[in-house]
């Protein structure tokens, strides 16, 4: 009895914030009900995509460089709230929000026959979303396809700016891949379906009782890149010299690898230690390497979004792509000596702490005799 007033108790309480519901509206008041996916969410890289340290430094420099218009290019996929309903100078807490709640689920259509693709973005009471059967007192649910499609992350995760460069090629390098063709969308890696409550069971009983990890794990987890790289580690002397090869496979991401900003790289470091004492190190670096339209290498976010012109080299692993890099040292039989093979995940060159910088998951190792 009591728990059944109290349980009214919240439910009304949840309803008149549900009143409360702004147009658009911040994802804590989403979170109010939807609390395991606004946990998730949090953690997520699109609720920090505005006020990371690394992307305000860039977007300072963006505008110092290039004027207020920069701003808005930047603003578009940082802050798309913000750029929707003109609010650039981010007055309203949901444009510092990112990548949130109401923009994703406010989605109506995406198109993709202009240069870049166009999400239509319509801020209404009615959520979108990827159930049929979906239905909420607190706003209108209405079915969306594109919500379990890559559709729903094309219009950030491809894109060709104005020097006719194509910066960002995620869904591209996808569709082109077996993944794109035979329907692992961009959800099937990224947004695993996990046990867990859709809504608060005190505001609804839903019959759904798993979710899609709103998390968005990509390259700063140390689990999606282990992931995503396999690599096997040969060592053998012949002809008076040490001959190591090291078989680098793309086996679990649905893109290259590094995809998304060309600053990011894959570095695999090879180090070998000699018993004489001698010690030698050389790497392979994984990367897109992008110019300006005088030719001058790119070395900053900012200038690859506004002023990259052409791509001027491309060594990353296509999915599935198998690589055999070799390598050899001036070991002399009779020496032994110890390989080790470490992969980093470089981020940015203007990271603060090393940490923000790379970051090292796999590492081999071999003695050899
Ligand atoms: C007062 C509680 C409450 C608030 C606040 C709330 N929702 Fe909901 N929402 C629900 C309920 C209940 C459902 C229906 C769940 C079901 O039927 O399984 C739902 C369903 C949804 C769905 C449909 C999911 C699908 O599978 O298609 C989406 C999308 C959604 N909400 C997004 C949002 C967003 C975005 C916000 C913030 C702007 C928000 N909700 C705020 C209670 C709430
Ligand atoms: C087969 C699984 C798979 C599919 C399908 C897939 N990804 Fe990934 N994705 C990964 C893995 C694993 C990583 C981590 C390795 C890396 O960063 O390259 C990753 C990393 C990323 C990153 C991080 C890049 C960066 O610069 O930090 C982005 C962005 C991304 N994926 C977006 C997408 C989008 C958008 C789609 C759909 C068009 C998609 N992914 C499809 C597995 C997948
Ligand atoms: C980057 C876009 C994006 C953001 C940001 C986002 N969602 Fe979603 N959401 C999706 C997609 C895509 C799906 C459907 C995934 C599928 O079915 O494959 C989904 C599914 C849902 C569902 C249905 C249940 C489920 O997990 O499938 C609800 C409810 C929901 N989101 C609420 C929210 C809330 C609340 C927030 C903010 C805390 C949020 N979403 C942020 C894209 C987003
Ligand atoms: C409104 C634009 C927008 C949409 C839509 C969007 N993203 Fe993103 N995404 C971003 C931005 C911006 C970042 C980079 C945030 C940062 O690090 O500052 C990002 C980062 C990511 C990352 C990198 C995470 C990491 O570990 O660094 C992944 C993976 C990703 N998005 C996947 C997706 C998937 C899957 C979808 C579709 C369900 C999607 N995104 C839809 C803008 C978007
Ligand atoms: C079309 C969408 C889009 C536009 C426009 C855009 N970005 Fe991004 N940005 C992303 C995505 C997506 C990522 C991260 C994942 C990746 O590499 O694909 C990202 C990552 C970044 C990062 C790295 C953040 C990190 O956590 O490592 C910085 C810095 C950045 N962007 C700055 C900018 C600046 C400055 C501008 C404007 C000149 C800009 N971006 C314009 C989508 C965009």
């Amino acid at each position: 009895m009591l728990k059944s007033a109290i349980l009214t108790i919240f439910a009304l309480a949840l309803s008149a914030q549900a009143m409360d519901l702004q147009i658009p509206s911040s994802a804590e008041i989403c979170g109010d009900c939807h609390r395991e996916i606004f946990a998730g969410w949090k953690r997520s890289a699109h609720a920090s995509a505005m006020e990371s340290r690394l992307f305000q430094d860039a977007l300072k420099m963006a505008e110092l460089d290039f004027g207020a218009s920069a701003r808005k290019t930047c603003l578009g996929c940082h802050s798309p709230v913000g750029v929707q309903i003109g609010d650039l100078t981010l007055i309203k807490k949901v444009s510092w929000e990112g990548v949130t709640c109401d923009y994703c689920h406010s989605i109506r259509e995406v198109t993709t026959t202009g240069t870049n693709p166009h999400a239509r973005v319509e801020f209404s009471m009615v959520k979108s979303g990827p159930s049929k059967e979906a239905a909420s007192t607190a706003h209108g649910t209405v079915y969306s396809a594109v919500h379990t499609s890559s559709l729903a992350c094309i219009s950030c995760h491809e894109y060709t700016n104005s020097q006719g460069l194509a910066v960002l090629t995620t869904y591209s390098e996808w569709q082109q891949s077996h993944y794109g063709k035979e329907s692992g969308g961009c959800q099937s890696c990224h947004m695993a379906r996990v046990q867990g409550n859709v809504v608060d069971p005190r505001v609804k009983a839903s019959s759904r009782l798993q979710l899609n990890l709103h998390e968005i794990p990509g390259s700063h987890s140390v689990t999606q890149l282990n992931k995503a790289i396999r690599a096997q580690l040969n060592a053998t002397h012949q002809g008076g010299q040490l001959k190591v090869s090291v078989q680098v496979v793309n086996q679990g991401a649905g893109h290259s690898v590094p995809t998304g900003s060309p600053l990011r790289q894959l570095i695999l470091e090879l180090r070998t230690a000699a018993y004489n004492g001698k010690e030698y190190r050389e790497e392979r670096v994984y990367r897109r390497t992008v110019a300006d339209a005088s030719g001058t290498i790119i070395n900053r976010e900012h200038l690859a979004f506004l002023k990259g012109a052409r791509v001027v080299s491309d060594t990353r692993l296509a999915p599935n792509q198998v690589r055999t890099e070799n390598f050899t040292f001036p070991v002399p039989q009779g020496v032994m000596s110890r390989v080790d093979a470490s992969f980093y995940y470089y981020y940015s060159p203007m990271a603060s702490t090393a940490a923000e910088q790379k970051a090292k998951f796999l590492s081999l190792s071999r003695i050899v005799p």
